[in-house]
């Protein structure tokens, strides 16, 4: 099946999808970006993406190229001509195309690209039954980390450790030993007396819209939550951990920086909230 994208009104081959080369997002990282999740056909907590959307362009005064009406049925098109079942729709807005210079171009007009990813499945039977592992990294990132924006050079550095270090993820740490959150995830522990935790939301970290959904999940489900930062030493001591994204929804994690956590197996905190997010959120036996 031709692959499609959508560039600045129009849908094109994917091979032949291109911005220009004095595009701000290609030059100085002036822009921000959505991911969706896609399960069975349908986007899985739009609305929630959306409002981040929104917000991550009126904190960088950004303005929003179509209508919200429009950028829906854009989204809507692309997944149908794509046949994307299972996987997720991916899209970006730039300030757009000016002569280089730092201060704000006066007349360019944004950019909007999108891309789909069929991915089959969204974990293997390996990971789900293992549960992945992470390691801990210094958190070099700059301090408006609650901005969706594409500059993600350490996220990128971070995960490429990762996974030279044969893990899934890693989790970016501050100066106090305190987790702030994963490369593309938030993060998750739940203590020894079955407390869920998470950190709260601020500037240095992501709001993530499955995080949100998870704590609503959670809450339902009458377990005890804590929104509050955790350290390192008390993620190796807990009884579980797991992060949360809109493209891996909650992942067990079984090890943290060669350490097993709890009985080294995925735990069932991590495993009611998957579940519970694909029969409630995605409206999909899990
Ligand atoms: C740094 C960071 N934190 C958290 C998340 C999770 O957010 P969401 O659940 O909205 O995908 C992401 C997702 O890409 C991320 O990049």
């Amino acid at each position: 099946m031709a692959r499609w994208a959508y560039v600045n009104g129009r849908y094109l081959p994917h091979p032949q999808a291109r911005v220009h080369i004095e595009d701000r997002g290609f030059q100085f990282a002036d822009g921000v970006y959505e991911v969706v999740g896609v399960v069975e056909g349908r986007m899985v907590d739009r609305e929630g993406h959306i409002a981040r959307l929104l917000r991550s362009l009126g904190e960088l005064r950004m303005a929003m190229p179509v209508t919200l009406a429009v950028l829906d049925l854009i989204m809507r098109e692309l997944i149908r001509r794509n046949g994307v079942r299972n996987g997720h729709i991916y899209l970006q807005i730039t300030r757009g195309v000016a002569p280089r210079d730092f201060k704000f171009p006066k007349n360019a007009r944004p950019t909007l690209v999108m891309t789909t990813r069929d991915v089959g499945k969204f974990a293997t039977p390996a990971q789900l039954e293992n549960g992945v592992s992470v390691i801990t990294i210094p958190d070099i990132r700059w301090l408006r980390r609650d901005i969706k924006s594409v500059a993600l050079l350490p996220n990128v550095l971070g995960k490429q450790q990762a996974v030279e270090a044969g893990a899934f993820e890693a989790w970016q740490v501050d100066g106090d030993g305190m987790v702030n959150e994963g490369c593309s995830s938030n993060a998750w522990i739940v203590t020894a007396d079955g407390t869920l935790v998470t950190r709260q939301t601020d500037h240095l970290i992501l709001a993530g819209i499955t995080r949100a959904s998870m704590l609503t999940l959670a809450e339902s489900a009458g377990i005890k939550v804590e929104i509050r930062r955790f350290s390192v030493a008390e993620a190796y001591a807990a009884r579980e951990a797991f992060l949360s994204s809109a493209t891996t929804f909650a992942m067990p994690i079984t090890r943290i920086d060669g350490r097993a956590i709890g009985d080294g197996k995925p735990g069932p905190v991590a495993r009611r909230l998957r579940s519970a997010y694909f029969e409630v959120v995605c409206g999909q036996p899990s």
